[in-house]
């Protein structure tokens, strides 16, 4: 029997207009353009500063593209995942909203929080209703408004995040083309080096986790650092190993975008060129679940059917995994379209 494989046949992508500079930002902290080029290799981040708008709208906006560059309809889309660590509310989920805000009513969908492993570990969760022939056209998003629980006082975490959100179509291929291989992995133990410390069961929030600035990120740079690049580099190399994927036969290495030093440690261990590397980093910095669809947004014209392409994340959690994709359509031809203009 034919394999049946989800294969991603579109992608939308937002980011807000907002440019937040290097610049700006060190009039705000104690920082400057050159520690941040030099230790994360970011020069500008997009701001979602618009009164009342939320992770949601940004996900519609991508999710509205995705729909038009596939000529899909709202009604034919019957699920919708949400990889999102800045969910609009606690409850319900974020996926909810979207599909109200869309128009997709005869889906059924919900909300995945890996970190910024997020838009991964949906993606792999989504390919298996695929795979399985229930469902034939489903939305995978990644998107958080990570402003929202930035704080701005505080040059540790500041420079490194972003808002934005992208999306993917996926549909049943047996042409061999889409998702062939995935490895995920979580180590609960990692959860002290990168959390959001109230807000949730463990700490309600009070006016003493206010006042104790507790509903920001709290990050510990190095140990997660250190487990980045270790991990993101396991699972890169083993995926490369188990599929005989070397520099010739390779297209694009897709990686979360949370420092430049890790990518390019990790791209070293994996013996391949810079030019191999999707980089969105320097513009968008650290957009957690919208790394991995906003690099495919960007390169999507240079995409065609057989390219090999892995996947890597590594965020909170510790959450991380690898996933191999042969590329299934010609990007150029719905990339180059003067209607999907990048905002
Ligand atoms: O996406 C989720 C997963 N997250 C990650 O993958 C992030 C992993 N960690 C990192 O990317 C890096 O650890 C950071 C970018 C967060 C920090 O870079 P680092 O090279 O590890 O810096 P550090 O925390 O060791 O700090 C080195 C120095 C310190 O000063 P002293 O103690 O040496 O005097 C910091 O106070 O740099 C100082 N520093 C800064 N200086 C200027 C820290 N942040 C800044 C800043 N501007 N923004």
């Amino acid at each position: 029997m034919t394999k049946i494989r989800a294969a991603i046949t579109g992608v939308g992508g937002y980011v807000p207009p907002y440019i937040l500079t290097n610049e700006e930002l060190s009039r705000m902290v104690d920082t400057s353009d050159e520690w941040i080029m030099e230790r994360i290799g970011i020069k500008e981040r997009r701001i979602l500063l618009e009164e009342g708008k939320a992770t949601s709208d940004m996900a519609t906006e991508a999710v509205n593209q995705l729909l038009r560059k596939t000529g899909t309809k709202p009604e034919e889309v019957d699920m919708l995942i949400c990889g999102v660590v800045t969910p609009d509310m606690q409850f319900p989920a974020t996926a909810n909203i979207i599909c109200d805000k869309v128009g997709i009513k005869n889906a059924f969908g919900y909300d995945m929080n890996a970190g910024c492993s997020s838009f991964l570990f949906a993606l792999i969760t989504a390919s298996k209703f695929v795979e399985s022939g229930t469902h034939k056209k489903v939305v995978v998003v990644g998107a958080d408004k990570m402003s929202s629980i930035v704080d701005y006082n505080d040059r540790n975490t500041s420079p490194i995040f972003g808002d934005g959100a992208g999306a993917v179509m996926l549909e049943p291929c047996i042409d061999g083309y889409g998702i062939i291989d995935s490895i995920m992995h979580v180590d609960g133990s990692g959860r002290h080096h990168l959390h959001q410390v109230a807000g949730g069961s463990l700490r309600p929030a009070t006016f003493e986790t206010i006042l104790r600035r507790q509903h920001f990120i709290y990050q510990e740079g190095q140990p997660v650092f250190k487990a980045a690049v270790a991990n993101m580099a396991d699972v890169s190399v083993r995926m490369m190993e188990r599929h005989n994927l070397t520099y010739e036969n390779l297209k694009y290495f897709v990686p979360h975008q949370a420092n430049m030093r890790i990518i390019e440690a990790t791209a070293k261990r994996m013996g391949i060129d810079k030019k191999q590397v999707m980089l969105t980093i320097t513009k968008y910095g650290n957009t957690t679940s919208a790394t991995i669809p906003l690099c495919l947004w960007e390169y999507e014209h240079d995409l065609k059917p057989g390219d090999n392409i892995i996947i890597a994340t590594f965020g909170a959690g510790f959450a991380w995994g690898s996933c191999y994709i042969k590329w299934a359509y010609d990007g150029s031809a719905v990339a180059d379209n003067p209607d999907f203009d990048k905002k």
